[in-house]
């Protein structure tokens, strides 16, 4: 049976653009297909390459529980899935220390993330955890031989890093002990733009947080960015950033009554904002609703993830052991 995985970071609330692009699908993917099994995982290690200090540690850990009640607010069923994570499961970092050791540091050094943070190079800003973020998730990937990964455009690098890595390491054994995984761009709302009308993003600060309470949620709303037209004028449902969210959550109906609002004119901005804002309130009610309990029971959540990352790791560990009898190291299972 195919594995499909895929992780998300845990720094901070997903944004409505992780839960269109990459929950609700995979959410949908893991309940339904049973073609497949799926493994979904908060990559807790992953946010440590910003850490700054131990309030930014301690964070880590609450966004965490933000990143697990969104996904089972979201209807993830556990039943069907493995749902853990990353640092529960240590035999990860083990592997990322053998592909570490295999993989070209030229070709790493090409990777996008790390090439655009120069500045921040030069000033000593950058940990070596950041430089090796795609080894890391290569071994998030390989170590259960997984071969769909659900993820957003900007992670097709890492997915074609994660591919270099099992191909040389096969080479190298002489043997297929990887899968080459393939990644899974869902063709839906793939780009979602934030209120600058930029991908939305959590670094862009230009993020729509569903669970925000109604009156910053709506602050959030009113803040997208749009031309200057008055009410009166006619406008263009193509080009405007509250439209394009709007059509990517309200059913065809609806899309198309706003649609024609714009093309006549007489239907300001503000009021656009307001439909989407309402919207938005309307059809994530039952999660929101959820979202908050799960962030009142923690310890539900504690268990759950706890439950997950046990099954992972004993699957983890029994990978890793012949992994290292390839390497001729001793078996630790
Ligand atoms: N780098 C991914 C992101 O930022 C998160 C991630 C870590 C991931 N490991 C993974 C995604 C393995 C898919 C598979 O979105």
């Amino acid at each position: 049976m195919e594995i499909m995985l895929t992780g998300i970071r845990s720094t901070g609330t997903p944004h409505l653009g992780n839960i269109l692009s990459v929950i609700i699908p995979s959410v949908s993917m893991s309940n339904k297909n049973t073609k497949h099994s799926s493994f979904i995982f908060i990559a807790d290690l992953h946010s440590m390459v910003q850490i700054e200090n131990i309030k930014t540690i301690k964070a880590i850990k609450d966004n965490t529980y933000k990143i697990a009640a969104t996904w089972l607010a979201f209807g993830l069923n556990i039943d069907n899935c493995l749902f853990y994570r990353q640092s529960d499961v240590s035999s990860v970092t083990e592997l990322a220390w053998y592909f570490n050791c295999f993989y070209p540091y030229q070709r790493l050094a090409l990777a996008h993330a790390f090439k655009n943070e120069n500045k921040k190079i030069d000033k000593g800003k950058i940990s070596v955890g950041l430089f090796t973020y795609p080894i890391l998730m290569a071994a998030d990937i390989l170590l259960y031989n997984a071969k769909i990964i659900p993820v957003g455009k900007d992670q097709l690098q890492h997915i074609e890093i994660a591919r270099r890595i099992a191909n040389f390491f096969n080479k190298k054994i002489g043997q297929k002990l990887f899968i080459l995984p393939n990644a899974f761009l869902h063709k839906k709302n793939m780009f979602v733009p934030g209120t600058d009308g930029k991908k939305m993003s959590k670094s862009q600060k230009n993020y729509i947080n569903i669970f925000s309470s109604d009156e910053i949620l709506k602050k959030q709303i009113m803040s997208i960015r749009t031309d200057n037209k008055s009410v009166e004028e006619k406008k263009n449902p193509e080009t405007d950033y509250i439209m394009h969210l709007y059509s990517l959550i309200a059913p065809m109906d609806k899309i198309e009554i706003m649609k024609k609002k714009y093309i006549k004119g007489g239907y300001g901005y503000y009021e656009a904002k307001i439909a989407l804002y309402e919207y938005i309130i309307h059809k994530f009610s039952s999660e929101r609703k959820k979202f908050i309990y799960f962030m009142k029971n923690k310890s539900l959540l504690d268990h759950i993830l706890v439950l997950g990352s046990r099954k992972a790791k004993s699957i983890a560990d029994e990978r890793l052991n012949c992994i290292r009898k390839h390497l001729n190291f001793n078996s630790i299972i």
